[in-house]
């Protein structure tokens, strides 16, 4: 399998205040290879996708399924193939690693421990992120700074050492909830119901319960778990 092109282009200037069509245009640009974006039918994803719909209708979608996920985020995969007449590459996980771990392990295995969660994500989201990646020169991501302890330190463009050097560009570094939400709302676009529902961070079902007036919003993340661990490895 080839591996993600190993990034030479230096890091773009970017103003403080750079612009999300700024910092994907900057990016796109940087890249020694195709981007891609990274879709988990987040609101932050859907308003993504929404920009590149105007800026940069060539780069492709693609998303992890898991085998976990919530009906209600397929409903959003299925609203944003009618509206933007999007393909989006589906990766799965590898059939016989899953067998294996659900075979020895059953259904729940992430509740028992740190590691087994770990397992988990390794197998159902990781791998499958190496597959998606391989060959580009950039991804783009609909990370926040405001959603997570873990996110405070991101770049709005910076070289992925963890996947093989390349770009990765995290365009809302900066938003708010609040722009992210105006953003959808002057756009109508189409937001997974979950949202509505008191979940303001999506991920496996299994894995993410709503959260509480005045709960961190990934607090219902892996619930069971102290904040400094709500990683599941696709971003490190
Ligand atoms: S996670 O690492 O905790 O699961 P989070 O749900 O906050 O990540 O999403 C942050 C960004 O990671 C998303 O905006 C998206 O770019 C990417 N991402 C997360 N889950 C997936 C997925 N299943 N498929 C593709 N990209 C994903
Ligand atoms: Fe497994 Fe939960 Fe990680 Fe999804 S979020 S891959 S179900 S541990």
């Amino acid at each position: 399998m080839s591996q993600p092109s190993q990034q030479t282009a230096s890091l773009p200037q970017l103003a403080a205040d750079a612009q999300a069509e700024q910092i994907l245009a900057a990016g796109i640009a940087a890249a020694t290879g195709p981007v891609t974006l990274a879709c988990s039918f987040s609101v932050e994803d859907v308003v993504l996708i929404d920009i590149l719909h105007k800026v940069a209708r060539e780069v492709r979608v693609f998303a992890l399924d898991t085998g976990r996920l919530n009906e209600e985020t397929y409903e959003v995969a299925e609203a944003l193939l009618e509206r933007y007449a999007l393909s989006i590459d589906w990766y799965f996980p590898e059939r016989q690693a899953v067998e294996q771990l659900e075979r020895e392990k059953g259904l729940f295995s992430f509740r028992a421990s740190l590691d087994n969660r770990h397992e988990c994500c390794r197998i159902r989201k990781v791998e499958p992120l190496r597959r998606a990646l391989s060959g580009k020169g950039g991804w783009i991501t609909g990370l926040r700074r405001a959603q997570s302890v873990t996110r405070t330190e991101l770049a709005s463009i910076e070289v992925d050492q963890a996947n093989g050097g390349l770009l990765k560009i995290n365009p809302l570094l900066n938003w708010s909830d609040e722009q992210v939400w105006d953003y959808a709302k002057e756009h109508r676009l189409p937001v997974n119901r979950l949202h509505r529902q008191g979940y303001p961070s999506i991920g496996c079902a299994p894995c993410t319960r709503p959260v509480r007036e005045g709960e961190h919003p990934r607090a219902g993340r892996w619930w069971w778990e102290n904040p400094e661990h709500k990683e599941c490895g696709l971003h490190r």
